[in-house]
């Protein structure tokens, strides 16, 4: 599988991995919302800052791409009878995010640093699932899916530095790092991605 240079300070745990094993329609309800989301991550940040002419192309290419995944998923959950499912709130991503400042500029770094890093951890908790994964359908689909998920975290944090300098994005990422990492230990282990 292939390897990335990640930006967080601590990896998933192979507790992390059972748990989700054995919960694994509950994973998928919230593996499914968590690549829906991600769409409208990306497509909001088109929309609440259109002036910035640079995210266009990237961030619908990437809701695109998420958006497909999100159909993939949500196959495997209806494949599975698994019909009624709502997923519950994500209190990870609504912690770090309301760490995004203001003004709008500094937002603006702030909220593409911070869905980089979710989806750095995304990534991590995938790459760390698949090889686990027994059915060999799943495992193939996990794993090709870790491996296109290793490359957007980059994606954000590359469109930061269209608008900052390497040394602002660059500290922004330390500090975000940092936070993010107090937030994933803070949180009660779940099977779910965040
Ligand atoms: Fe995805
Ligand atoms: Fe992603």
């Amino acid at each position: 599988m292939a390897r990335f240079d990640s930006p967080l300070l601590t990896r998933t745990s192979q507790h992390w991995c059972s748990l989700v094993l054995k919960n694994f329609d509950t994973f998928l309800i919230d593996h499914a919302d968590c690549e829906r989301k991600a769409a409208v991550t990306a497509l909001s940040l088109v929309r609440s800052y259109p002036e910035k002419s640079k995210l266009i192309e990237p961030m619908i290419a990437l809701a695109r791409e998420e958006l497909a995944h999100y159909h993939d998923v949500h196959k495997i959950l209806l494949k599975r009878g698994v019909v009624a499912f709502k997923s519950k709130p994500d209190d990870y991503t609504k912690t770090l995010r309301s760490h995004a400042r203001d003004p709008r500029d500094q937002r603006l770094l702030d909220l593409l640093l911070l869905s980089g890093i979710i989806e750095a951890r995304a990534h991590d908790r995938l790459e760390t699932l698949a090889p686990h994964i027994k059915d060999k359908k799943l495992n193939s689909f996990y794993t090709h899916l870790a491996n296109i998920e290793a490359g957007h975290f980059k994606i954000f944090f590359q469109a930061a530095r269209h608008y900052n300098s390497d040394k602002v994005v660059d500290q922004r990422i330390k500090e975000l790092v940092a936070i993010e990492d107090r937030v994933f230990r803070s949180l009660e282990l779940l099977p779910r991605i965040h």
